[in-house]
């Protein structure tokens, strides 16, 4: 088993990754919200794979919250049906909550413990390659709204993180690729030496080769911890986080979500690497190499919709993340190395940026 500690100012808690934890998920989930009333909050296909046995044996018999799955259900809506229901069945201040699935789940599940009666702990379960190197470390937890994504949240740090690879079995191919682009953008940002490993592995990685799987889990979470537990809450260097994701965002939301997280993700750090390039703080070679090991790892590398870009520059604009009015790109500066301090993004003009979203048509 491998255990990554994140240290937060808000607590500290372990990633454990080990194929077959889930195994012992009740034993887990008791030890890691030790004396509570816990309930499970789960997207109802997530739970029927659970029920059919399909992610191996993961034994459960306390209560359990479903929602329908995917992205169109990380509302405040649902949100306040699970609370709802929380408080109808008397879950009190005693109680705890287990994310039981995807990065939808994870953020929305979260959220529920954020909030309700002011806050309650809760134990992260993932079950995408997605969730599991990325969305459920970290303590950002929220819902979409109308106007974009994760606009409505809260930074609640989970208990523990229970990662077990073998789940991963279940995901379908286009779901399990998408989670790799996380990894990507990983070892763009932090790590040359993890990136150019993806490149060689990249064969045993679409195999879902156990040890393969195992040792991307882990390098992923290690990034991750290590950046948000330099910063919680995204005043400085965690913002490294969000390469790609101006544009993947963007992309999400013109697209009413067609395009799942992970591929949206993968297509916003080209368009951002060509951004980076005609700014000048990047080698286009770089690009280039991201493109390859996208298109090596089964991930789209062109939109496959045409989208207009002035639908894209409108949903970048109301992106949270803008300061004073411009768009701002978490950039990578090199192969393994993002932006620095103190400013860690950069503005892009509107020519720049349509010019950069030209490489993904
Ligand atoms: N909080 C963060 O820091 C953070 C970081 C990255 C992404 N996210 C969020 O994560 C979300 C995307 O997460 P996702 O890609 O996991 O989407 P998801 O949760 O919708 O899961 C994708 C699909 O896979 C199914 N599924 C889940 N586990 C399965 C399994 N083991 N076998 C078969 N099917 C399974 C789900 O039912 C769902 O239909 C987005 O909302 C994104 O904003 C959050
Ligand atoms: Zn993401």
């Amino acid at each position: 088993m491998s255990e990554v500690v994140v240290r937060h100012a808000a607590g500290t808690y372990p990633v454990l990754v080990e194929p077959g934890l889930l195994a012992r998920f009740d034993r887990l989930v008791a030890e890691h919200l030790p004396g509570r009333r816990v309930v499970a909050i789960a997207d109802e296909t997530v739970e029927q794979l659970r029920r059919g046995g399909r992610l191996g044996a993961v034994p459960w018999e306390g209560e359990t919250l479903t929602f329908p799955a995917g992205e169109r259900s990380k509302t405040r809506e649902t949100w306040s049906r699970l609370t709802d229901e929380l408080l109808r069945r008397g879950y009190g201040r005693d109680s705890g909550i287990v994310a039981f699935g995807g990065g939808v789940a994870g953020d929305l599940a979260g959220f529920v413990a954020a909030t309700y009666l002011r806050g309650v702990p809760y134990v992260q379960a993932p079950t995408t390659l997605l969730a599991m190197l990325d969305a459920s470390v970290g303590g950002k937890t929220g819902v979409d709204t109308a106007e974009g994504k994760n606009l409505v949240g809260a930074f609640h740090p989970p208990a523990a993180v229970l990662a077990d690879p073998l789940v991963l079995a279940a995901l379908p191919e286009r779901a399990y690729r998408a989670g790799l682009a996380e990894a990507v953008k990983h070892g763009l940002i932090a790590d040359r030496e993890y990136f150019e490993w993806m490149e060689r592995e990249a064969d045993r990685l679409l195999r879902r080769d156990a040890a393969a799987l195992a040792h991307l889990v882990h390098r992923s979470v290690e990034i991750k911890a290590s950046v948000v537990s330099e910063d919680e809450r995204e005043g400085g260097r965690r913002a490294i986080l969000n390469a790609g994701h101006t544009v993947a965002h963007a992309l999400e939301r013109a697209t009413d979500y067609r395009i799942p997280h992970g591929e949206a993700v993968g297509l916003g750090l080209l368009a951002e690497c060509a951004l980076a390039a005609s700014i000048g703080v990047v080698q286009p070679e770089v690009g280039a190499r991201v493109a390859a090991l996208l298109a090596t790892l089964g991930l789209p590398t062109r939109l496959e919709e045409a989208i207009a870009p002035e639908r894209l520059l409108a949903a970048m604009e109301s992106d949270k993340k803008n300061r004073g009015g411009a768009v701002r790109f978490a950039l990578p500066h090199g192969l393994g190395t993002a932006g620095s301090g103190p400013d860690w993004t950069t503005p892009a003009d509107e020519a720049a940026i349509r010019a950069a979203l030209r490489a993904l048509s």
